[in-house]
């Protein structure tokens, strides 16, 4: 059984012994574990069945925190961190010596986060290592947004979930690297891209399907459901032209009418982009656990956060028109 709880120093006694527990974000449920101790982070990667060569974010407990672990602070990666921290925004930066290689998977950079969760905080002002925690799915599956999505992938190979209800943000953190102290994204994340240009001015986006990804987030077949997902231009029309299938709707304001749809996750009536990012995962997983034939979404609008949810989807899909 998987103890689930909001007890910090249970967390705690079991992080120092290498033990791994679910910790909440405000992004996703993240798997954690002592960045010092091997044993622990081979977990990691084992239980998702991660490929080796895919890097962890390390989550550290303040800004102030940075320089004990990185060699160099680019000036606008300052600024981000003062802006931005606790938040939804991971950085990536070279390396102090004394990082181990196989939480970076042998670069000489590390992708670090203060995340905003008050049991997080709590739980990493309490022991004395930072945390890797990758999100608490198995490789290329939905990321889990509440304790029941982490139990539904982990229940019986996990010891703890730390109870942090619902995460706020809902999808993951926006990853950042610097070239020539130039920032560049890497992930398209829960922070905006317009809130960073208001510090950065304009970034440019290397969030690709490359062959060698800079952050395996960008592969693309990535947080997807078991079950086919088709991206629509229209969905009533697209629905018109396909036999009897048992379908379900992802949208973002509107239904659908028609009897060939058994479910539908309308993310946001209202049309706030913020508020559909937060529900987007619980969607899909309510969706995935239906046994429907085919799951239809369509594209939102390409601006704020509908950057970072067509992201996730165009990844998900397995067809588009
Ligand atoms: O919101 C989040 O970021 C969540 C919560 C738990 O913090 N974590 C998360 O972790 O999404 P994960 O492992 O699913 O995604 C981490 C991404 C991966 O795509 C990985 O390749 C990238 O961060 N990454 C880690 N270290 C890196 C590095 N040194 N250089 C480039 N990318 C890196
Ligand atoms: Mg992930």
């Amino acid at each position: 059984m998987t103890l689930v709880s909001k007890d910090i120093q249970k967390a705690a006694e079991l992080l120092n012994q290498g033990e791994l527990v679910a910790i909440p974000t405000e992004t996703v449920y993240g798997l954690a574990g002592n960045i010092f101790n091997k044993e622990a982070i081979l977990k990691i990667y084992k239980l998702k069945q991660r490929p080796l060569f895919n890097p962890l974010i390390v989550h550290i407990k303040s800004a102030f925190e940075l320089s004990n672990y990185v060699s160099y602070i680019p000036p606008v990666s300052q600024l981000l961190a003062d802006a931005f921290w606790p938040g939804e925004l991971t950085m990536v930066l070279k390396k102090q010596e004394h990082i181990p290689d196989w939480v970076t998977s042998g670069k000489d950079t590390v992708a670090c986060r203060v995340p905003n969760h008050p049991l997080s905080l709590e739980l990493l002002e309490y022991i004395n290592f930072p945390l890797a925690a990758p999100s608490a799915n198995p490789f290329g599956s939905i990321s889990p947004t509440s304790v029941q999505h982490v139990l539904r992938y982990f229940q019986s190979s996990l010891k703890m979930v730390l109870d942090g209800g619902e995460s706020r943000k809902g999808i993951e953190s926006t990853i950042i690297g610097f070239e020539h102290d130039k920032p560049i994204i890497y992930r398209l994340g829960a922070l905006s891209l317009e809130d960073i240009e208001k510090i950065t001015g304009p970034v440019a986006i290397k969030n690709k399907n490359e062959n060698t990804p800079e952050a395996p987030g960008m592969l693309a077949k990535h947080y997807s459901p078991v079950t086919p997902m088709h991206m629509a231009i229209n969905i009533a029309e697209y629905i018109k032209n396909l036999p009897d299938l048992k379908i379900g709707v992802l949208a973002f304001q509107t239904r659908t009418d028609s009897p060939k749809i058994i479910h539908q996750e309308i993310l946001s009536p209202s049309g706030n982009l913020h508020e559909a990012a937060a529900k987007l995962y619980a969607a899909l997983h309510t969706l995935d656990s239906l046994h429907l034939d085919l799951i239809i979404t369509e594209r939102f609008p390409d601006k704020s956060l509908g950057k970072s949810i067509n992201d996730r989807l165009g990844r998900a899909c397995t067809s588009f028109d």
